[in-house]
């Protein structure tokens, strides 16, 4: 217990302590407000924004609070030491005034610095919100939507037709074997269609569909008969890409199959087929041709949707568009998918999707519906 103690000395002591820590405290005066004032708080906080004051800026500040704190009134402080002095005091009453004194200042830094602390506090936590938050008034980035090909709105065209004729959708393989590519068309060992430069082969003995009569095995297979389906879809042949031929190319295959089937039932439904499509004045002729699947066999044209038949540039002044080929499912093809011909007869038909899109929007060259250039594209949505 230290002995003597001036009861002056000591106040002035702490006085000049408590003087020493104003001094210091001044830096975090701001931020020592009444938490409980509404108008103190957003007035600082304007404030600190206008200086751009940082997250750094006050968690910076944060910790130099707490090393005052411990400077002043830690266990090593001076403060410490002078408080217990106080009972070196020798007068009790003085004593009394001495502690009363010191209690005083110590509560009022107490007061200041956990203010201090608690403000800092809050702005530290608005400006790391702040730094996350999102400005929902900036405009949006326009999201660029796309559209459908003009190949697919043909497509889809087409189906929406034959589907309210009372036809199913085949979507099939574009890789085949022999058999379905081949043999089940009737397409015999030694026919030119099986020449490798007619179509791509796979190492393993598979080719790509040249054609989607392919489907007509696939769908009497599942289907059994009667069956009415039409098979949209891509096909393959080895053609170099000229204005008029692409590699890759898309077709659209029709089958019907059932008792009684006639040459009148194809020539009516192509004729409805194209009526729907190009107008009811469109007019449909049947020339005689050759197909392994088919006999007899029937090439298909329709009068010029431009021209109405009169001749014009898109149908080369003969005022015909020549579109598919078609026919009587030759029996050998409907015993390779175990219809019996002696029970079931039908028609079968295929006809080229670009070839018609092209037509239809004036191209040049169809390689243009398959180049993926926007600005052509863009045209069609
Ligand atoms: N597959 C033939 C071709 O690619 C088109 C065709 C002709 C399909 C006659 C048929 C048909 O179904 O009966 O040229």
């Amino acid at each position: 217990m230290p002995e003597g103690v001036e009861y002056e000395d000591l106040i002035t002591q702490a006085d000049a302590i408590h003087e020493a820590f104003g001094r210091e405290f001044k830096r975090f005066d701001r931020f020592a407000v009444d938490r409980l004032d509404p108008n103190a708080g957003s007035r600082l906080q304007t404030e600190l924004l206008s200086e751009g004051y940082s997250l750094t800026d006050a968690e910076t500040q944060l910790r130099e609070l707490n090393d005052l704190r411990i400077r002043y009134l830690g266990k090593k402080s001076e403060w410490t030491a002078t408080k217990k002095k106080i009972g070196g005091i020798v007068d009790p009453q003085k004593r009394g005034w001495a502690g009363q004194h010191l209690l005083f200042i110590e509560a009022g830094i107490t007061d200041r610095l956990e203010k201090a602390r608690l403000k800092l506090e809050e702005t530290i936590q608005g400006l790391r919100a702040a730094r996350e938050i999102i400005d929902v008034t900036i405009p949006g980035r326009r999201p660029r939507r796309g559209h459908l090909h003009p190949i697919t709105l043909l497509r889809e065209r087409i189906e929406d037709i034959f589907v309210s004729l009372g036809y199913a959708i085949e979507d099939d393989r574009e890789i085949e074997t022999d058999f379905y590519n081949f043999d089940a068309l009737n397409i015999p060992e030694n026919h030119p269609a099986r020449a490798s430069q007619d179509t791509f082969y796979t190492t393993e003995g598979f080719a790509l569909r040249s054609q989607t009569s392919t489907v007509q095995i696939h769908a009497m297979q599942r289907r059994g008969a009667p069956v009415r389906m039409i098979a949209p879809g891509r096909v393959f042949r080895r053609d170099t890409p000229d204005p008029t031929h692409n590699p890759m190319f898309f077709q659209v295959e029709g089958l019907c199959v059932d008792r009684g089937i006639t040459m009148a039932h194809l020539k009516g439904t192509v004729g409805e087929f194209l009526r729907r499509m190009f107008g009811p004045k469109t007019v449909t002729r049947f020339r005689p041709s050759y197909f392994p699947f088919t006999e007899p066999s029937a090439e298909f044209d329709f009068s010029c949707f431009k021209c109405g038949g009169e001749g014009c540039r898109i149908c080369k002044n003969s005022g015909w568009i020549e579109l598919g080929g078609s026919g009587m499912v030759h029996p050998n093809v409907l015993r390779a998918a175990r219809v019996d011909p002696e029970i079931f007869s039908g028609f079968a038909f295929g006809l080229g999707i670009d070839r018609m899109c092209a037509l239809m929007y004036g191209l040049d060259d169809i390689r243009l519906l398959f180049e993926n250039d926007a600005r052509f594209l863009k045209q069609f949505e």
